[in-house]
């Protein structure tokens, strides 16, 4: 017998190539996640409709009227995510810093994937950061979350190396094909750690 499949929600902000990967890597008989919501804060996110095109369900939900109110836009999309039985999150660009709140709703059960190797470049604008800081390696870094942004517990990285000639566009380019390799291997072994 199989065991059941992990109820997994995908959180993006844009394009959503890392969803892309995971719901491709999903289709693997022996793949522990099964991807039932896809949440964005923007309701224009191209990914979103890549998502519905495939059956997946979505929920969009657009921060700026709640304004400051972070834990109330929130609320809602947990509720979202209660009414879909997800057990497990994955954040996949989602460019929103979550409150407290819902990273305690979620503790254990919620990952990150963030293009730099942690702990370094934690936030924005890692590409450009790292070839500032003249570094031969970069990487992407797929980490458990915390209520400290980018500070969780680091579950598996890739590595790619940095070139002389090399633009952050470049770099961005060569760490995204490591991510979409990256980010399904890093769920299995979250998932396993998680039971
Ligand atoms: C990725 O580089 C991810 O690591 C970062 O934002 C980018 C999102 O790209 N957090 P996509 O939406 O998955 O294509």
């Amino acid at each position: 017998m199989t065991s059941p499949k992990t109820r997994t929600a995908i959180f993006i902000s844009g394009r959503g190539s890392n969803m892309m990967a995971l719901v491709e890597a999903a289709k693997a008989p022996d793949f522990p996640a099964e991807f039932v919501l896809v949440v964005a804060n923007d309701p224009e996110a191209p990914g979103l409709q890549w998502a519905a095109e495939r059956g997946i369900r979505t929920f969009a939900l657009d921060h700026k009227p709640f304004g400051k109110d972070r834990e109330a836009h929130e609320r809602q999309i947990d509720a979202a995510l209660r009414a879909e039985g997800v057990e497990f999150i994955c954040l996949a660009g989602y460019m929103r810093v979550l409150t407290p709140w819902l990273v305690s709703q979620w503790a254990g059960k919620m990952i990150n994937i963030h293009p730099a190797l942690l702990p370094e470049f934690k936030g924005l604008h890692t590409h450009e950061r790292a070839l500032e800081a003249g570094v031969s390696e970069h990487g992407a870094s797929v980490h458990w979350v915390t209520p400290g942004v980018d500070e969780g517990e680091i579950i598996a990285q890739a590595r790619v190396p940095v070139f002389s000639d090399d633009t952050p566009e470049r770099l961005a380019t060569r760490v995204l094909a490591e991510e979409h390799r990256l980010y399904p291997q890093a769920l299995r072994k979250a998932l396993a750690a998680s039971k």
